[in-house]
């Protein structure tokens, strides 16, 4: 049945370009989804923006002598073009800085206001004079009261993990000047999110222990056992939308409260522009709201904001979050500020044309249930052995033998044999299959046994040898070229989500708009031959190409340099 999906993949920050492990986290698999959802004829809205607000921006701009503008300017357009370069289908891309996300964002904290969901709190911060700033706890660094590391951040020791409030720590230290920063008072908007908890376990821990997954039921639950307090929602900055009350000059929405409002505002402009109303992806009860996102945004999507949307009271919230967890590189962490990462437009110069082998590596190598590596090697082996030689040799000796056998014109077949039924029914039960474990966001699975429908297509010619019947048996041969063109077409239909630009390629090929039915996923159930015989196909291009020893050399090392300069 035709449904409603409202698909969210968490906004990027504006202030560098997105790497590996964005995409492995959040793009590729909400892209997998909604490119599923849309083939399989459901109504979708899969939305993004840039998350342009917040304090990291502010600094960046200080310390290049720009402004936040210029900063958020200069990387919406990177992302937003690495994004397309990578076949990220989004139906919008927006940014959190247009006119319509500030109105929105700040209607929606008036709302919340006006009914009373928030409490006004002073409190002390640490204040950097010289900067004449209030200082976030990130931008402290001190000792660690617990294990004397000198390098602590004010919210959390990288060394021994604890978490701590920066007033804690000893001598500590503004992260932007060195200065020893002095207390203020200030007042800040708390949500009362403590009101939400016994709703909040109603909901989570009663009604999605069995469809979220695991990694992500476990971190609510420790939130929720932990008992939730009021939060602020509120800064002191002069970045962000402002709050719109009286009495709260220098005030902006923490970026937190600001850029979740943004699927909001993004799927707005997303329907002006296409004629729409936006209201039905949002406030409709039969449509569901799914998040992608990575496991360090999961309290923000699954406690914070659920809570925001039902104090609003108009919003229907999520149905599920499948959060990843992260991506490593080479055995370390991803860091943007160590460079330990490829950088999506710097692989694209390295390897033009290539971005499917990468969206295959990091399906298959997906840090779905726990963090993963990625390394060049694996890459390369992937592609060469999995992609090459398995789906790309399988698709090229199709078309170059249809074309040397019958002038590219798809023959008859005439009976096939129980092991061609066989193979067509054991195909069928993979394409079924492969739909239930996108349904259940299992992509890596899903991807695998996309690749097993190639491989069996490929040991189906390997063991038939139709190059050597060719002469002998000509009418068997129709046959196994038959039975390989339908495998052929069921890997065009289902590649679409996993390998977008080799789908596209291969429907060419194979002329896909002139046979019997319409190519889509839904015709696929029901096991129908798709394809038509008299039909002329196109000559042979590659799908992939293989990756040489030394292109895998030359970013191997690319990193050995940024460890060298640390
Ligand atoms: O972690 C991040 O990169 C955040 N910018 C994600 C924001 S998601 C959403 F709520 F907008
Ligand atoms: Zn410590």
């Amino acid at each position: 049945m035709k449904k409603t999906y409202t698909i969210t993949a968490a906004l990027p920050y504006t202030n560098g370009p997105i790497h590996i492990g964005h995409l492995a986290g959040v793009y590729i698999p909400a892209d997998i989804f909604s490119r599923f959802m849309r083939l399989t004829g459901n109504d979708v809205v899969y939305i993004c923006g840039s998350d342009e607000h917040g304090v990291p921006i502010t600094i960046k701009a200080k310390k290049e002598g720009l402004t936040p503008n210029d900063i958020v300017n200069r990387y919406h357009s990177n992302i937003k073009k690495s994004f397309e370069d990578f076949g990220i289908s989004f139906d919008n891309y927006s940014r959190t800085s247009s006119e319509l996300h500030h109105k929105t964002a700040s209607d929606f904290f008036l709302h919340l206001h006006d009914n009373n969901f928030f409490k006004e709190i002073t409190t002390e911060q640490f204040y950097d004079v010289d900067e004449n700033q209030f200082l976030p706890d990130r931008f402290i660094v001190g000792t660690c009261p617990k294990c004397n590391y000198e390098k602590s951040y004010g919210d959390q020791c990288e060394k021994c993990g604890t978490s701590h409030n920066a007033i804690d720590l000893i001598d500590p230290k503004s992260s932007i000047t060195g200065n020893s920063p002095s207390l203020k008072e200030t007042k800040h908007w708390y949500l009362k999110l403590d009101e939400f908890q016994s709703f909040l376990e109603d909901w989570i821990l009663k009604k999605h222990k069995s469809d979220w997954k695991a990694n992500v039921f476990g971190q609510c639950k420790s939130w929720l056992d932990d008992g939730l307090k009021p939060r602020a929602v509120t800064r002191d900055l002069d970045w962000g939308v402002s709050v719109p009350l009286n009495d709260s000059d220098g005030k902006v929405l923490y970026v937190w409260f600001d850029a979740p409002i943004g699927y909001i505002s993004s799927t707005k402009e997303w329907a002006t522009n296409n004629n729409l109303d936006w209201e039905k992806y949002w406030k409709n009860s039969d449509t569901e709201l799914i998040h992608f996102i990575g496991k360090d945004n999961i309290v923000f999507h699954c406690i914070i904001f659920p809570a925001m949307l039902k104090a609003h009271g108009d919003y229907i919230l999520p149905k599920n979050v499948p959060a990843n967890e992260f991506l490593n590189l080479e055995g370390s962490k991803i860091s943007t500020s160590n460079n330990w990462a490829v950088w999506l437009p710097d692989y694209l110069k390295d390897f033009p044309n290539k971005q499917d082998a990468l969206r295959y590596v990091l399906t298959v190598n997906a840090p779905e249930n726990k963090d993963n590596d990625f390394t060049w090697k694996d890459f390369q082996a992937r592609n060469n052995n999995e992609l090459v030689a398995i789906y790309g040799n399988f698709i090229n000796r199709v078309v170059v033998l249809i074309n040397k056998y019958y002038d590219g014109i798809i023959p008859e077949s005439a009976d096939l044999d129980d092991e061609d039924m066989k193979l067509l029914n054991k195909i069928n039960q993979q394409s079924i299959l492969i739909k239930e474990l996108i349904e259940r966001f299992k992509f890596r699975e899903a991807c695998n046994e996309y690749i097993n429908i190639a491989r069996n297509g490929n040991k189906y010619l390997a063991d038939n040898e139709p190059w050597k019947l060719i002469k002998i048996n000509p009418d068997r041969v129709k046959n196994i070229m038959f039975i390989s063109l339908q495998i052929s077409s069921i890997l065009a239909i289902i590649g679409e989500p996993f390998l977008p630009f080799a789908s596209e390629k291969l429907k060419n090929i194979l002329n896909f708009k002139n046979h019997n039915i319409e190519w889509s996923w839904n015709n696929l159930d029901s096991g129908d031959i798709l394809i038509k015989p008299g039909v002329k196909i196109n000559h042979a291009e590659l799908l992939f190409e293989k990756i040489e020893d030394t292109e895998i050399e030359f970013q191997l090392e690319k990193l050995r340099k940024a460890k060298a300069n640390l």
